[in-house]
């Protein structure tokens, strides 16, 4: 029986590694220029972490964790997301004790749900994700905001939408709370099982359902913006006001509520207005937690953060057709005709790979014209070519693939030779 993937999980090829590597570079250097340091934490937790910070009543703790006992029964989870192993991390490491405060942190790995797969959607999925932990000023709301465009639009995506909605502090969503209670209550028998007890669990919820999305209670139901206590209200303004100064362009949505528990104040996402991009268009997805610091043991501190996944990144590359400049072309092919010749390159080949030129040989026994066949698929810029005369006067041809010159030139200045001319000198 020939094995596949599990459902829900991609290989990730040769020719396609190649984008992951740019996008990934993209997303560090972004990191660099905005002071984002990188943490890597383990990709299984203990299960109450997740409970603790995504929140029971989610769709992912109720249905999409991949969870499992380990052999002395402990209940051990797969990660479905990052921000809660950066807090426990941040918490665990004492880090709000750093000078330098907020702690600015991103990740970049595989992350864990049990979905139903479709075009955009895995059940092994990588995330790319920042957390600035330990302020409270709304315009590191708009940096992490602006970082997460930076990075797409480094990569040449044009046609994004932003998103951004406040779901306020303690008190509002205690208010809107309960007039979702009563708008929804008298007639909860019309939603689903999950919207029913949603709303004695978390009836906000209930507005991010994806069966009951069109309900004319859903669409009615009273905004969250309209019960932002005077102090959520303001902080909601100077993060727009911010998010102007940084020429960030943004659309309120009152319905976006996010599908994690520990949201409050900004929430925002990033979606993909491309044409020809499938149905789940949300490339990214974040927002604000005041209360997650201290619910994993840490003092009262507020974080902010998103993440989002390098799939749907380079699925939304692809559908603006937007172009990748990876080099995939290789310095020099070292060519060999006879075993004299044969034997030698060896050492030629790793002379050069040493001077940090990528350079490769044939390993096939081919015979010369089959030897330039692989040079050409390599895209090789250069071709050396030993032949046993040559070897008697420690020389060998190089051929420019580009211009069709060639030139003898002696085996110990090859690289040198190389290196010059591949810097057009
Ligand atoms: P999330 O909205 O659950 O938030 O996920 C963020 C992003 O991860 C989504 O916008 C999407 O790009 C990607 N994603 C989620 N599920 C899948 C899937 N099954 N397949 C492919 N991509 C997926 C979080 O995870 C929060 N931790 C974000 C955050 C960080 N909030 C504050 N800090």
């Amino acid at each position: 029986m020939a094995f596949q993937v599990p459902r829900g999980t991609q290989d990730i090829l040769p020719g396609q590694s190649e984008r992951w590597q740019f996008i990934e570079n993209i997303a560090r250097e972004v990191c660099s220029i905005y002071q984002y340091k990188e943490i890597r934490t383990p990709i299984f937790e203990h299960t109450e972490l997740f409970l603790r910070s995504v929140g029971e009543s989610t769709d992912i703790v109720q249905k999409e964790m991949y969870s499992f006992e380990d052999r002395k029964g402990r209940s051990i989870t797969l990660r479905p997301e990052g921000t809660a192993s950066a807090v426990r991390s941040f918490v665990e490491n004492k880090m709000h004790a750093a000078a330098q405060q907020p702690v600015k942190l991103y990740y970049i790995g595989p992350m864990f749900r049990y979905e139903r797969p479709q075009a955009g959607r895995y059940r092994q999925f990588v995330q790319f994700g920042i957390e600035a932990i330990g302020s409270e000023d709304p315009a590191i709301d708009a940096e992490v905001i602006s970082l997460a465009m930076s990075v797409y639009q480094k990569a040449g995506l044009k046609n994004l939408k932003l998103v951004i909605n406040s779901l306020g502090d303690q008190d509002s969503r205690s208010a809107h709370r309960e007039a979702l209670v009563q708008h929804f209550q008298p007639r909860i028998g019309e939603f689903c099982a999950d919207c029913q007890k949603r709303l004695a669990q978390n009836p906000l919820r209930i507005l991010d359902c994806k069966k009951d999305r069109e309900h004319e209670l859903v669409q009615s139901a009273p905004s969250i913006l309209e019960y932002l206590n005077e102090e959520s209200a303001a902080y909601f303004e100077k993060v727009k006001f911010y998010l102007e100064e940084l020429d960030v362009e943004y659309t309120v949505d009152k319905n976006l509520v996010r599908g994690l528990d520990y949201y409050n104040h900004t929430a925002f996402e990033i979606m993909s207005n491309a044409e020809g991009f499938g149905a789940i268009t949300t490339l990214a997805g974040g927002g604000r937690y005041s209360g997650l610091v201290k619910e994993m043991g840490g003092p009262e501190i507020p974080g902010i953060g998103f993440a989002m996944s390098l799939e749907r990144f380079l699925a939304a590359i692809d559908a603006e057709q937007a172009e990748l400049p990876i080099q995939s072309a290789i310095d020099c092919y070292v060519a060999y005709m006879g075993d004299k010749a044969k034997d030698r390159s060896v050492s030629i080949l790793n002379h050069l790979r040493k001077a940090g030129l990528s350079a490769e040989r044939d390993y096939e026994n081919k015979k010369l014209k089959g030897q330039f066949k692989s040079a050409d698929r390599l895209q090789a810029r250069f071709v050396a070519v030993l032949g046993e005369d040559e070897l008697e006067r420690e020389a060998i041809t190089l051929k420019d693939m580009e211009s069709g010159e060639q030139q003898e030139v002696s085996i110990s200045d090859l690289a040198e030779v190389i290196l010059s001319r591949k810097n057009g000198k």
